[in-house]
């Protein structure tokens, strides 16, 4: 256990940043009782240019609201939103919104389907230049088009939403969020509603924007195989913390969380053999147990009543983070028990077979 490096995309500010954040949302109740949502707990990731980090973790574990906190349109409870090192509660949301795009899952949802493409990217570049007059704002939409792939541009422009495929239709919104020249674009599942069969392409599409234009981006996805095959980095995010990150290589073949691991072991991967299904391991709430309540979560690691290697400690202390290493870190009490080994020594499901057993006997 050696003290990492601080980052390992070097030394430069990173061009966006949660700090700390926390989302609670207070909800009411039909008879007028309140309770608090603990939906992300102390969350950071820095972005930089050029980089993919991918944000990891099931349906529930906080990643839309960060993303939404990053794009402003949530304020976090606490901590800070930096861009190029500067709170971004100092910038008016329109010039902040030129900086930094979030992409939803849904590309239907995102564009109006009244209009057709042309006036869909119409409106983001009038944002971007005032000065562009109407032919220089259509030659500005067909070199957007082509940029995301549709190609001639021109035949795209007549188009309606609803004359595309999904994947087209997710284009055009990429599309549309490149038409502001943003630095950062924020992908919340972008391509989970899309074709199987295309979302290659789409994750394609992104490590080129990455590569061709510098951008920073984050890329959410509940499907470790895809943070796998598209970013550099992954931070892994359960019930609202996060448990694990660092870059993509160490922390997808070495998971130094057993939650991290679980994700590992149950995700589709044709490199990797006798691995359980998803149904097998995930959906098995029987064996694992449900996702707890944000309302009340666990005390300690929040991961504790699913996990078969939890202490006594992990009820009751939440671990601190524990760096293992060339910038991958996790927090998890087994590395400060020094009982990290047993993490890679079985699979996630022999333990958990192996703990029911002991509960058994
Ligand atoms: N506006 C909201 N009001 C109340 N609870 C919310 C709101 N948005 C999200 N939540 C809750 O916060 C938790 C995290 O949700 P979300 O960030 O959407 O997770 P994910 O994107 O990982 O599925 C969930 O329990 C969700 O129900
Ligand atoms: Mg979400």
């Amino acid at each position: 256990m050696t003290a990492a490096p601080e980052a390992v995309a070097g030394e430069s500010t990173p061009v966006l940043s949660a700090v700390d954040v926390t989302k609670h949302f207070v909800v009411r109740g039909a008879v007028g009782d309140s309770s608090v949502v603990r939906a992300v707990e102390n969350a950071s990731v820095d972005l930089h240019e050029g980089r993919i980090v991918a944000v990891v973790g099931e349906s529930g574990s906080g990643k839309t609201t960060l993303a939404r906190m990053l794009a402003r349109f949530y304020e976090p409870t606490t901590g800070e939103i930096l861009l190029d090192g500067v709170p971004a509660t100092g910038r008016a949301t329109r010039t902040y919104h030129q900086d930094v795009q979030l992409i939803f899952q849904d590309p239907f949802g995102s564009l109006n389907p009244v209009h057709r493409v042309r006036h869909n990217l119409d409106r983001a570049l009038r944002i971007h230049d005032r000065r562009l007059s109407a032919s220089e704002r259509r030659k500005a939409a067909i070199e957007l088009l082509e940029r995301v792939s549709l190609t001639p541009g021109e035949d795209y422009l007549d188009k309606f939403p609803h004359e595309l495929s999904g994947g087209q239709r997710q284009r055009v919104v990429i599309a549309r969020a490149l038409a502001v020249g943003p630095r950062v674009l924020l992908g919340d599942e972008p391509i989970s509603m899309l074709d199987v069969s295309i979302r290659l392409e789409m994750l394609n599409l992104l490590d080129r924007l990455r590569r061709e234009d510098g951008l920073a981006l984050l890329y959410i996805t509940h499907d470790i195989a895809s943070a796998r095959y598209v970013c550099d980095d992954v931070v892994v995010m359960y019930a609202g913390e996060m448990v694990e990150g660092g870059p993509k290589e160490e922390v997808i073949a070495r998971p130094a969380h057993p939650y991290t691991k679980l994700l590992v072991e149950s995700s589709p991967d044709p490199d990797r053999v006798g691995t359980l299904s998803r149904e097998e391991l995930f959906d098995d709430a029987e064996a694992l147990g449900e996702p707890p309540s944000l309302i009340e979560p666990p005390d300690g690691c929040r991961f504790h009543p699913r996990c078969p290697f939890a202490m006594e400690r992990c009820r009751t202390q939440a671990p601190p983070r524990t760096d293992v290493g060339g910038g991958h870190w996790a927090r998890c009490w087994l590395h400060q028990e020094g009982r990290a080994e047993e993490i890679g020594a079985t699979t996630f499901a022999a333990a958990l077979a192996n703990r029911d057993k002991e509960v058994r006997s």
